[in-house]
């Protein structure tokens, strides 16, 4: 296997001053990608030289993705401190002291005894069962409110006070709703996640989290091809088929994938694609270490947001609540 010189793969200092790679890789096999392929990907992608990994509770392959952490450890390969291992917390999962429960699990089944960074999955409680129709609905479910989340927050700080977590983050916020939660948070989040591909780049989501001191990362960053049926409309865009994204992909012999993930470096976001296969782990790896796009080509991509999301999270809508751009306050308050 062929592996990528990690000097030459640049670290992004965060605001509690630890330190993190500049891409990492994806775990969330969905429906297509069963846990032991994962898994197996996570064993190859580290010997390879990748050091960060995008975990969660609910992608169910923690418990798979732990063993193969820890034969990296024990066969020399990496150091548990040169890991960056990122997990969060599920919506079903917010309630009082469940935080701490969820964490417990995660850190079990990942056989680690501290965490780099835990997430708030999404800042609802609105739970669906995975895998579930896109039209379906929690009759449980509720708007975002600033005192349920901050519970939930409270929750996060003190796994931070324990040392279980070294670094906190959010996860499908918006402006509205980081203006609402940031002033009252005691241990500022270090990292947030949010959609980003060429095709969906939040430019004022981005500039905000730059400007608040808060790493942007940035999931689906190739647009995620493969996720399922359920999860695409006619208007999706394909970032692949991008004819700006193609021509800069032929300039420079590689797949338009590479060229969002170089995009997305260079921009400033750490993406985590994800790949089970070692052709393309290795490349998106190796793309932030050589060739690196013009300014130009920055330019040009930058004009090709079409404003385009992708995971619209219809299924954490509320009962009357009919359309997903409610969950993302696009009229620049909180949707109730
Ligand atoms: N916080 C959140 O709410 C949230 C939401 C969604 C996703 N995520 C995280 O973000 C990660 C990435 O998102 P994603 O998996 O949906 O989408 P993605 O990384 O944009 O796309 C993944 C797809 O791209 C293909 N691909 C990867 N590298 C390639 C290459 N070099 N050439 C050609 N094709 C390539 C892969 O196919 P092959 O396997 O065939 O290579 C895979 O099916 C997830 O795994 C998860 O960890 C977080």
């Amino acid at each position: 296997m062929e592996q990528i010189d990690l000097r030459l793969v640049p670290k992004r200092t965060l605001n509690n001053g630890e330190q993190i790679p500049c891409i990492g890789m994806g775990t969330f096999g969905s429906d297509h990608v069963s846990p032991e392929e994962v898994s197996a990907a996570v064993a190859g992608a580290i010997r390879c030289g990748y050091r960060l990994f995008d975990c969660a509770s609910v992608y169910g392959n923690e418990d798979r993705i732990g063993p193969v952490l820890g034969d990296a450890m024990r066969e020399g390969v990496v150091s548990r401190e040169d890991l960056f291992i990122v997990s969060k917390v599920w919506n079903d999962m917010h309630g009082k002291g469940d935080v701490l429960l969820s964490c417990a699990q995660t850190l079990k089944d990942l056989r680690l005894d501290y965490l780099d960074a835990y997430f708030v999955h999404w800042p609802f409680a609105n739970y669906h069962a995975p895998g579930c129709d896109g039209d379906s609905r929690n009759p449980d479910s509720k708007p975002f409110r600033v005192e349920d989340f901050m519970a939930t927050w409270r929750q996060m700080e003190r796994l931070h006070d324990m040392g279980l977590v070294r670094s906190l983050g959010m996860s499908n916020m918006t402006i509205p709703k980081l203006e609402a939660v940031l002033p009252l948070c005691r241990v500022k989040p270090a990292l947030i996640e949010m959609e980003l591909h060429p095709s969906f780049q939040q430019p004022e989501l981005f500039a905000y989290c730059v400007e608040h001191g808060i790493q942007p990362v940035g999931f689906c960053p190739i647009g995620s091809p493969n996720r399922p049926e359920r999860d695409k409309t006619p208007d999706d865009v394909n970032d692949l088929e991008m004819p700006q994204l193609r021509e800069i992909a032929k300039a420079h012999n590689i797949h338009p994938a590479v060229v969002c993930l170089k995009w997305a470096v260079q921009r400033g976001a750490i993406p985590i694609p994800f790949s089970v296969h070692e052709k393309n782990y290795v490349s998106n790896l190796r793309c932030v270490t050589e060739d690196p796009l013009t300014e130009e080509e920055m330019e040009t991509l930058r004009g090709a947001d079409r404003n385009c999301r992708l995971i619209k999270g219809q299924v954490f809508l509320w009962p009357g609540a009919d359309d997903w751009r409610l969950l993302w306050d696009e009229d620049g308050v909180i949707a109730q």
